[in-house]
């Protein structure tokens, strides 16, 4: 069946630049997003390209180019549901923060909603896509819920998970390593392939079946997040040893079986996916009784946690073991360049240790507006609203950021960071002057020829 009325659930992240690109690539498909948030649905309306709700390199021109042609942006849900052969579900999956499984399993309640949605509204066979990252076997119950509350029409559950980076999502989504399909139905994964066939050659389009499809994303995450933590573990080994962290990884990342990528020492990653997806599989793998699996895997969180710990212990124990009442600044608050994403970005919890210890601290990021980074301290809880306020400071500069401050913290990687007036930083600052890299992106020499004493991760 070829595919007419496309209508995707959830204007976010994934489902934003993902149909952005299937509108650019079919324009004979209408394709309508839909959600519940009215702000964000006008934000992705504003005329104002640079107030789209989502910074990525690239987006702005493909809504430029597809809005109001092929593309819209709307909270009409069951208009839009029932409008279309092919719905996709691209709502969020959070750790569930209440009752069983609170603080590890996948919450589906946003996703059962949806289902529900679609069983009410819809009066026609539908192909119902999973776009959101979910627990393997979730199309199940998903399945169940159409079947048992519609209105007797015929759906077709795929799998079709999203591996898009953020930072270089539309660069990933023109140009994806594979496409994931899964599902019983063949008449209906041919109807999606041939979305995707209009800009992705037929052999890279992977059919499996539906649990492997579901299976599969999660692994992924769990295999990059895993790289990750195994690097930041060797930087804490380099640090004793005098070994370079970044001389190992290049090292290693040079076996062909090993491979560059996601060798780079950091802070500890973020992102809304990595941490939720590896606590989702800890979770299953517990549900089936597998504890050596689970364990396993729930060191890759162990490690992540850790590391983010020993940056912000390192910075206090090098300021004289003493933070209270000094000014840091942090040089950037998305979880990676590219992005103006923050949900679990280090930044957040080395603020929040810093204030722990009475620290004053000052934030810059290119792309993170203010109200978003007093929002992230407040959601943990932690102190009042109001001694957030007090105890931060958001600028517009990063020159502002850093006046007197005794140390800076380099939180994401952001390519401006490396090509500020170093010296112009380092006379404005309190002294000795300390920069504490969490992304190693300075250049070592140059900084301690200006007189920063400046530390890296694993060197
Ligand atoms: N962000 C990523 O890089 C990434 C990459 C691959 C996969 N994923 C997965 O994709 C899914 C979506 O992630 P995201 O980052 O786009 O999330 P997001 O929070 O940015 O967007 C989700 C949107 O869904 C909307 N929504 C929730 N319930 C709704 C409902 N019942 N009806 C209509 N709208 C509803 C929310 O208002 C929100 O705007 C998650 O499962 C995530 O794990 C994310």
């Amino acid at each position: 069946m070829k595919v007419k009325n496309i209508c995707c659930i959830g204007a976010g992240y994934v489902g934003g630049p993902t149909m952005a690109v299937i509108a650019q690539k079919n324009p004979e498909i209408k394709v309508t997003i839909v959600d519940i948030n009215e702000e964000r649905i006008n934000a992705w309306n504003d005329s104002d390209l640079s107030k789209l709700p989502i910074y990525e390199p690239g987006l702005a021109e493909i809504i430029k180019d597809t809005r109001g042609k092929n593309l819209f942006f709307s909270t009409e849900i069951d208009e839009a549901i029932d409008r279309s052969e092919m719905i996709f579900i691209s709502v969020n999956t959070p750790t569930k923060t209440y009752g069983k499984g609170k603080g590890q399993a996948a919450d589906l309640k946003y996703i059962e909603l949806c289902a529900r949605n679609i069983a009410k509204v819809a009066t026609t066979d539908k192909i119902v896509v999973e776009k959101s990252t979910l627990p393997v076997r979730t199309a199940e119950a998903v399945k169940s819920i159409l079947d048992n509350t519609g209105n007797g029409i015929n759906f077709h559950i795929l799998s079709n998970p999203e591996f898009l980076a953020e930072g270089t999502a539309i660069e990933d989504l023109l140009n994806p390593d594979r496409v994931l399909i899964g599902g019983e139905s063949e008449e209906a994964i041919d109807s999606l392939a041939m979305v995707y066939n209009s800009w992705v050659p037929e052999d890279q389009i992977l059919r499996t079946n539906i649990w492997s499809s579901e299976l599969s994303k999660l692994t992924a995450n769990a295999f990059l997040a895993q790289r990750v933590s195994s690097i930041n573990a060797i930087s804490e080994l380099c640090e004793h040893t005098e070994a370079n962290v970044d001389e190992v990884a290049r090292a290693i990342g040079m076996d062909s079986r090993i491979g560059p990528k996601f060798l780079k020492a950091s802070v500890g990653f973020g992102g809304s996916c990595f941490q939720k997806d590896i606590l989702s599989l800890v979770y299953i793998a517990r549900n089936y009784n597998l504890n050596e699996v689970a364990d396993y895997w729930e060191q890759v969180i162990i490690m992540n946690d850790h590391q983010k710990r020993r940056f912000s212990d390192n910075l206090i124990k090098t300021l004289y073991n003493t933070v209270s009442g000094k000014k840091i600044a942090l040089l950037g608050w998305a979880f990676k360049k590219d992005t103006n994403d923050t949900r679990e970005s280090a930044a957040i919890y080395v603020a929040d240790h810093l204030l722990n210890e009475q620290a004053q601290i000052s934030v810059y990021d290119p792309k993170v507006p203010k109200q978003k980074v007093y929002a992230d301290l407040n959601y943990l809880n932690t102190r009042s609203e109001k001694e957030n306020e007090t105890n931060v400071a958001v600028e517009n500069s990063p020159y502002d950021a850093i006046d007197g401050a005794h140390a800076i913290a380099i939180m994401t990687e952001w390519d401006e960071f490396r090509n500020y007036d170093w010296e112009e930083i380092y006379n404005k600052m309190k002294k000795p002057a300390f920069v504490f890299d969490g992304r190693n992106i300075l250049d070592k020499n140059k900084i301690n020829k200006i007189g920063f004493k400046y530390y890296s991760i694993g060197q």
